[in-house]
């Protein structure tokens, strides 16, 4: 895997950038420096006062939640040219897998297990967005997810922390590119420091509790590579970290992400989370609040009014000094200054049409939502299907859903415009060949709250009547067909943020459906839409096609049929294990030994009521071809503690079509400080090859790789020990060596 830039992050200013900085902080009043911290709504949608009057008197640095190219222009006219410094505004938005060329979700990227996919994504989401005006995007998030009912596991990249990390550094790349200063990038911010993903139950929001060995080897990786790629901004979490608000936490925001990882540019709270403070029962009011926040090492107060409401009086009355102020405002100016947004503060509004028009733009979407997608299941070869065939009906609630086929977290505003997969496959078949139904709706049990908002779909919930319709109409569309493409999966707000379910399970009567077609005897592909791993039990048993295709952007559709018909083969990887049932979460594989593994034939599993393996494992994928690891070798058998060993193998094509297959590598420390994972991902590439083509992958393991955090020693370490390694093409690869590291 590239190791991400060791840039310093952000990369540090110009001395004459910092005289400017100074210049400024030596003639702002106390207030306008507050107003420097304070990021407001300027959704139309939310009450509150003007944003103007706020922009004037100088009390605002950023605006959020807003996406209109002309009000940002007006906007930024009167902080430049009414306020009283004059200081330009920042604006942001979430801007996690497109702006209107809509990218497969971030955990589809990671299915990609290319790097170079997400930054490319990234990269023209960046320049659409600041086409648009946009400076500032929320993301990437990096959050580790390894309870499968969490919905914000659609916004992150898995299970895994070495993915992780390069998935963090390849989004951080393509967002702010090399140079601050460059008009077609925005600032990333990594996102929720830290351990949200370990919500208790997978419920969104819920307390967290992880330790220390668990923060810094399993949560924290992906944050230090944003911070090695160069991120110009973090943003703290709303949970509780161990009973401490992470919004209020000086050990995350100053003692690790500062002094340790030497961070430089500055952190933005999530949406209200100062104030929160005190609903969270860590500040006694909003004035508590606001000193928690600010010592604990938060910039920037994310639209709760809290810094601007307090921070004065708490200056006034001694408990803060103008200094602390002072050293929170500085990095926000640095960035302004770098992004050189005092020169060039206004965007051009006839930018964004042509921008967006790039045909290469929806040409990368349709690749990454090619490399993105999981073939779970392709029995005697049934794909890939003819483009001949006369007959097929495309069935399913999500057949032609642009919302879910775009995604969860869409860009404020934004017009779903994707191409469905009843339009991908159509547009493969000849006309009249391809019938459709969508069957039940399905929908979520208790409505999404920002669909207040408008920000996600609403809609009339279907009759039982009119749903008993759909079903009878879909069965018998599906009757007519030589052969059936099921549709399924989970409508966009049915993950995200505030969309956590107890059950993993196909929503609504789409199994029922599934099992009605799979009964008449023909055959059937199974597309899934989705944004988190669903217990697919008994289609896994049953169904002889399955591909796994997350939400896949504005070309998924085309994707989807690009696959289904031969034109691509599937070579994504799963980034998180598939569990059986949401009761199983939270599940993955880099798990210790117990003292009765698994593997050991009375104990095959923890629960007696069904296997605990599952349903598909962390890296799995298929393809259309079929592939051979062979001749693992290692440069030597034994190396010293902080000596590297180079570990090689030869993957060979086999079958008879060219395909991609994702070579990875885990190690297990057999002994030590502390127990170690049976199983740690440490390596992988992803490699193309014709039929019959070799290549030969080279990973080295080294003090990086092998060092961890340890309980025992409450420090990081690296163990004199004995090593498993396989090589394979995913977490149950059985090609194994062995190597040891000696004094
Ligand atoms: C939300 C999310 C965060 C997002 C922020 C601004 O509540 O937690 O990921 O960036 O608010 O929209």
């Amino acid at each position: 895997m590239k190791k991400a830039s060791t840039a310093v992050s952000p990369p540090p200013p110009s001395p004459e950038i910092t005289a400017r900085v100074d210049a400024l902080l030596g003639k702002m009043s106390l207030a306008e420096k507050i107003g420097q911290l304070a990021q407001i709504s300027g959704a139309e949608f939310m009450p509150g006062p003007a944003a103007e009057d706020t922009i004037r008197q100088g009390g605002a640095g950023s605006v959020l939640w807003l996406n209109n190219t002309k009000r940002f222009n007006d906007l930024q006219k009167v902080a430049v040219e009414e306020s009283p410094s004059g200081i330009p505004l920042l604006f942001a938005l979430d801007v996690i897998h497109g702006y209107r060329t809509i990218f497969p979700v971030p955990l589809a990227l990671a299915s990609s297990w290319d790097p170079d996919v997400a930054e490319q994504a990234q990269s023209i989401a960046a320049k659409e967005a600041r086409a648009a005006g946009i400076h500032w995007t929320f993301g990437p998030m990096i959050d580790i997810a390894r309870d499968a009912r969490w919905g914000r596991i659609v916004e992150g990249a898995g299970e895994d922390p070495y993915l992780g990390s390069a998935m963090a550094a390849a989004q951080v790349r393509g967002f702010q590119g090399s140079n601050l200063a460059d008009p077609e990038r925005v600032l990333a911010c990594a996102k929720h420091f830290a351990g949200y993903g370990a919500a208790d139950g997978g419920r969104d929001y819920d307390p967290v509790f992880l330790s220390e060995a668990q923060l810094r080897n399993v949560y924290f990786p992906p944050f230090q590579a944003a911070v090695d790629a160069g991120v110009a901004t973090f943003m703290s979490a709303y949970m509780d970290l161990n009973n401490v608000p992470a919004s209020g936490c000086r050990w995350l925001m100053r003692d690790v992400l500062r002094e340790e990882w030497g961070f430089t540019g500055f952190v933005v709270s999530d949406a209200f989370a100062v104030g929160n403070l005190v609903i969270q029962g860590h500040a006694r009011d909003g004035q508590d609040a606001a000193r928690r926040a600010l010592t604990a090492g938060l910039n920037m107060d994310m639209a709760s009014g809290t810094y601007v409401g307090n921070l004065a009086d708490l200056v006034q009355d001694g408990s803060l000094s103008v200094d602390q102020i002072d050293e929170m405002v500085r990095p926000i100016l640095t960035l302004k200054l770098q992004m050189e947004l005092f020169e060039n503060p206004y965007v051009d509004e006839t930018l964004l049409d042509k921008v967006v028009a790039l045909p290469e733009h929806r040409q990368a979407a349709r690749q990454a939502a090619q490399r993105s997608m999981v073939l779970l299941r392709n029995e005697g070869g049934l794909l890939p299907l003819s483009k001949n065939l006369k007959n097929v009906a495309v069935i399913g609630p999500l057949a032609d859903s642009m919302e879910a086929t775009e995604g969860s977290w869409m860009v404020f505003g934004h017009q779903p415009a994707a191409v469905t997969v009843l339009q991908g496959v159509r547009a493969k078949l000849a006309d009249g060949a391809v019938s459709y139904a969508p069957g039940p709706e399905i929908n979520r049990d208790f409505p999404h709250p920002f669909g207040e908002f408008n920000l996600s779909e609403r809609k009339p919930l279907q009759s039982l009547e009119d749903a008993e319709a759909a079903f009878h109409t879909a069965v018998a569309t599906a009757k007519e067909a030589d052969l059936v493409i099921m549709v399924m999966g989970e409508n966009a707000d049915m993950a995200g943020e505030f969309a956590s379910r107890g059950s993993l399970d196909l929503p609504g009567r789409q199994e029922e459906l599934l099992k009605a077609v799979h009964a008449m005897g023909k055959p059937v592909v199974l597309v899934l839409l989705n944004g988190r791993p669903l217990s697919i039990n008994w289609a896994a048993e049953n169904i002889p096609a399955i591909l796994e295709a997350w939400e896949p952007g504005s070309e998924g559709g085309n994707a989807v049929a690009d696959i289904l018909f031969g034109d691509v083969n599937p070579g994504g990887k799963l980034p998180v294990c598939v569990p059986r049932s949401g009761s199983h979460a939270p599940l993955y594989y880099a798990r210790t030994l117990t003292h009765q593994p698994e593997s050991s034939p009375m104990y095959r599993s923890r629960y007696w009521d069904s296997p605990t393996t599952p349903l598909y494992p962390f890296g799995f994928g298929l393809s259309y071809t079929t592939f051979a690891i062979t001749k693992l070798r290692l440069s030597k058998a034994q190396v010293k503690l902080g000596q590297s060993i180079t570990v090689t193998a030869d993957v060979t094509n086999t079958g008879q079509v060219t395909g991609d297959e994702v070579v990875q590598l885990y190690i297990h420390q057999k002994w030590g400080s502390d127990s170690r994972p049976m199983r740690e991902l440490k390596g992988f590439e992803r490699v193309t090859l014709q039929p019959g083509e070799t290549k030969t992958v080279t990973f080295q393991l080294g003090p990086d790789e092998l060092r961890y955090w340890s309980t025992n020693a409450n420090g990081w370490v690296q163990d004199a020990a004995a090593f498993d390694l396989w090589v394979g093409a995913d977490s149950l690869a059985t090609l194994h060596a062995d190597f040891e590291v000696v004094d």
